[in-house]
């Protein structure tokens, strides 16, 4: 059940939730699962698969509030390039607005803003800006298009005598688009296009959009009645359905916003993913801050603004794994913190925690550090983390094609595989990529080892292929500044790619496959390939599928779909981890090949030179 109308959902101790809502219909949904993985499934069944990202939404963004020009944004990028940090996307916050006025940019300041982005498109980088949705309404008439236009076309939100409701956001006095008509989405969309002919930005930013108002209800307050003042109000931050926000008797065109305050985010996502749709004519990126149930079809989240603390760092896992079971699978907290000057060790330790969210983005606040800004040792630490991540884009992309396709969780807590054992229940400090990579980071100062548990069965160190094997226990691992843990589960094949600094130019790179083996030696994978850009690749069939598979000493890889896009892709190394005895032969489709065998039983073919999209074998002796 979800609610659009203003409700209390209160947390029991007893293994029971009190729901107290204000209004609206009741729709109950059972999911009976019976495992927890398979309720969300059911969920998101219903409420709707998330889409596919772009494949450079899974790239390093950065972004700060305060940069000031497109210059000193500019700057950042080029050092970026010149320490070799990865970096996908630049963004902008509201500083390269004029006046904060959506829809323009900084005549002055931003001037350059333009070059910017064709600079940043020929590094195959991407550009990204903020969009609020309240538009000024103070400008002189005939100023201002998106206002003027948007009054011609009536498609303001009005409040409850029918005049254009005004609130205050960063421009001032400001008029909110009402989402809930289509007429609103086709003035949004000229708005971007008019805007994308100037700037042509590749995604957007959607901030503000709960909708956030400095004034509570409008300039001219709100009725005195009780849909304002309801009998009982549910306990939302300032006591007041307006508070902070636009009126709940304004008027919308679906119904009074108190019934639909609640999706305002989820339309104007869905507007805006529409939108980018036709002007781009490729995957839409879109980033928001207010979500609903069904938002995952739209746009991805980040977790809102945080601080640049060890806890922070620490509740940003719940938050990453709750929205992941939530259908919005694109979900990342401001890494090293929103707000507060970012220490460095902690912001290491959130760098390589935060290559792990879903989504990853490093953002703050007006005159904050960002990873340039700090010691060399800090910098290449950062920069070890996200080449890590580039180097797994192949797994994360087939993940989201599972969370696109099934409904699967990309990040996933311990539990959603493990859920026979209940030491997984509480685990909020570790979590999983898929079902077989599990990520343990540091969320504590001065450490230089960090205590995870390994539910029963055989692990594998990612980075060596030394086995752990776990009772179902807490171990000990090293972990020194620079170190991330990460282990692979026994029988599982995830595919790997050598890094670059841009997911352009890794997402060519040869492929390298590491399986770690079961005790049987078995062990499985798959890979999702396709062009990273164009719309619904998977319900067009314009992709690639490729299933792993180890059994009895021979690697096998069946193409089940094979697409353009895979005949560019070579297999170059192969590694198996827990090959109990040394081989004696190795054989590559029949051909003796050259490999090498280490003590700690991880057998390496290398130069296989082999095109992903055709059959292979891979068998030792
Ligand atoms: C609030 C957002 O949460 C934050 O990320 C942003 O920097 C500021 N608005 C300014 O736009």
């Amino acid at each position: 059940m979800s609610r659009s109308v203003s409700s209390d959902v209160i947390l029991q101790p007893a293994p029971a939730l009190t729901w107290r809502t204000i209004g609206g219909i009741l729709d109950f949904y059972v999911f009976l699962g019976p495992d927890p993985a398979s309720v969300i499934q059911q969920y998101v069944e219903v409420i709707g698969y998330p889409a596919m990202p772009i494949y450079w939404a899974l790239g390093y963004h950065l972004c700060r509030w305060g940069y000031n020009s497109s210059d000193s944004t500019w700057e950042t990028v080029k050092s970026m390039r010149n320490y070799g940090i990865p970096q996908d996307v630049q963004w902008n916050d509201i500083d390269y607005m004029e006046h904060f006025l959506d829809f323009t940019f900084d005549s002055a300041k931003f001037a350059t803003l333009p070059d910017l982005v064709k600079d940043l498109h020929a590094h195959d980088q991407r550009y990204v800006m903020i969009l609020d949705p309240g538009i000024s309404s103070s400008q002189p008439e005939g100023s201002y298009w998106p206002f003027d236009e948007g009054l011609r076309r009536d498609i303001f939100i009005k409040d409850a005598e029918g005049k254009t409701l005004i609130g205050t956001v960063w421009p001032g006095l400001t008029a909110y688009p009402d989402f809930s008509n289509d007429v609103t989405h086709e003035w949004w969309y000229d708005n971007l296009k008019r805007f994308h002919d100037k700037v042509p930005f590749d995604g957007v930013w959607i901030d503000m959009n709960e909708p956030s108002n400095f004034l509570d209800g409008s300039t001219e307050g709100c009725p005195s009645n009780s849909l304002e003042n309801p009998p009982y109000t549910p306990g939302i931050l300032g006591g007041l359905l307006r508070a902070k926000t636009v009126c709940a008797t304004a008027q919308q065109k679906l119904s009074i916003h108190y019934n639909v305050h609640s999706l305002y985010g989820l339309m104007e996502a869905k507007a805006s993913a529409s939108a980018l749709k036709r002007i781009v004519a490729k995957k839409p990126f879109v980033i928001s801050r207010s979500t609903f149930p069904s938002q995952g079809m739209y746009s991805g989240h980040w977790l809102g603004d945080n601080r640049s603390q060890w806890k922070d760092l620490y509740t940003s896992i719940a938050g990453i794994l709750t929205f992941n079971l939530l259908g919005i699978p694109l979900v990342g907290a401001d890494i090293c913190g929103f707000s507060e000057e970012p220490q460095e060790e902690l912001c290491v330790r959130w760098t390589q925690l935060g290559a792990f969210y879903p989504f990853t983005r490093n953002h703050n606040t007006i005159n904050m550090r960002d990873p340039t800004a700090f010691s060399p040792l800090a910098r290449t630490a950062m920069k070890q983390a996200l080449l890590l991540r580039y180097s797994l884009f192949p797994l994360l992309y087939t993940l989201f094609h599972h969370a696109h396709v099934h409904g699967h969780t990309v990040a996933r807590p311990i539990m959603f595989e493990f859920p026979k054992d209940i030491k997984t229940y509480g685990i909020d400090k570790q979590f999983l990529w898929g079902k077989s990579l599990l990520v343990t980071p540091v969320l504590d100062p001065g450490m230089d080892y960090v205590e995870g548990y390994f539910p029963e069965g055989l692990w594998y160190d990612y980075y060596t292929g030394e086995a752990v094997r776990s009772k179902g226990e807490e171990l000990r691992l090293d972990a020194p500044l620079d170190k991330i843990n990460l282990h692979l589960r026994e029988g599982s094949v995830t595919p790997t790619q050598a890094p670059n600094l841009t997911l352009w130019v890794s997402s060519g790179q040869p492929l390298h496959l590491v399986s770690a083996l079961s005790d049987d030696g078995s062990a499985s994978g798959d890979l999702f390939w396709d062009d990273g850009e164009s719309i619904d690749t998977y319900e067009n069939n314009q992709y690639a599928y490729i299933v792993f598979n180890v059994s009895q000493n021979v690697m096998t890889s069946e193409v089940l779909r094979t697409h353009e896009e895979a005949t560019y892709i070579t297999v170059e190394t192969a590694a198996f981890y827990g090959v109990k005895q040394k081989p004696s032969r190795v054989l590559v489709n029949s051909q003796d090949a050259t490999f090498t065998y280490r003590a700690n039983q991880v057998l390496t073919v290398a130069d296989l030179g082999l095109n992903l999209s055709q059959n292979f074998t891979i068998s030792w002796m």
